[in-house]
């Protein structure tokens, strides 16, 4: 039977008072009913990163890294801030680089009208600079009608599982180039 695909979760709001653990726990109970997942729970307001670059990483910030690296794919759960996505999920972001590389990244996004769709479109073009594979499809949830929908949940998986297994293939037969 095939290793299960390890996915990382990143809880992506710090917010006192923040929605984002309630999305965060609905969405790994969703992945979690699914087969052939090994989910580890990312939560940034536990993860204890420092709030500047540091110039010697602390031991926060190494198992942080460590963490990305032993992932082979990633959830995003973010918010919206003023039409992007949170400060300190950027920091969390920039603290790892090689780690991240050639790895898909899905989105669960949140907020009002537009659903956490601005944050997701900057969220693209960083993770490009990191090398990632984003997935077409986001789980999008609108915080006014709270029905949070586990049929988006399924194609976001099912996208994140064929390339987190091809590029687990793929990075096994050959270096990534970067
Ligand atoms: C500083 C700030 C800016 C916000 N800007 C937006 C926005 O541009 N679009 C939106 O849909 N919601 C916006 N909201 C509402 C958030 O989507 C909502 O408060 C959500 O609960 C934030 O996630 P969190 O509770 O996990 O921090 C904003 C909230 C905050 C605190």
């Amino acid at each position: 039977m095939e290793e299960a695909l390890r996915v990382a979760v990143l809880i992506g709001s710090t917010r006192e008072g923040r929605a984002g653990a309630g999305v965060g726990r609905w969405f790994t109970a969703a992945a979690g009913r699914r087969v052939g997942l090994h989910l580890d729970s990312l939560d940034l307001a536990d993860a204890d990163l420092p709030a500047a670059y540091p110039a010697a990483p602390t031991p926060a910030l190494t198992r942080f890294r460590e963490r990305i690296a032993r992932a082979e794919a990633y959830v995003v759960v973010t918010p919206e801030y003023n039409r992007s996505f949170p400060g300190p999920l950027k920091q969390a972001i920039d603290f790892a680089y090689d780690e991240w590389h050639a790895k898909p990244v899905g989105f669960v996004s949140y907020g009002y009208r537009a659903r956490g769709r601005h944050a997701v479109a900057h969220l693209r073009d960083v993770f490009l600079e990191l090398h990632t594979v984003t997935m077409r499809d986001v789980v999008a949830l609108d915080l006014a009608d709270r029905s949070f929908d586990d049929d988006h949940v399924t194609v976001l998986l099912d996208e994140l599982t064929w390339w987190g297994l091809a590029l687990r293939d793929a990075r096994r037969a050959r270096p990534y180039c970067a």
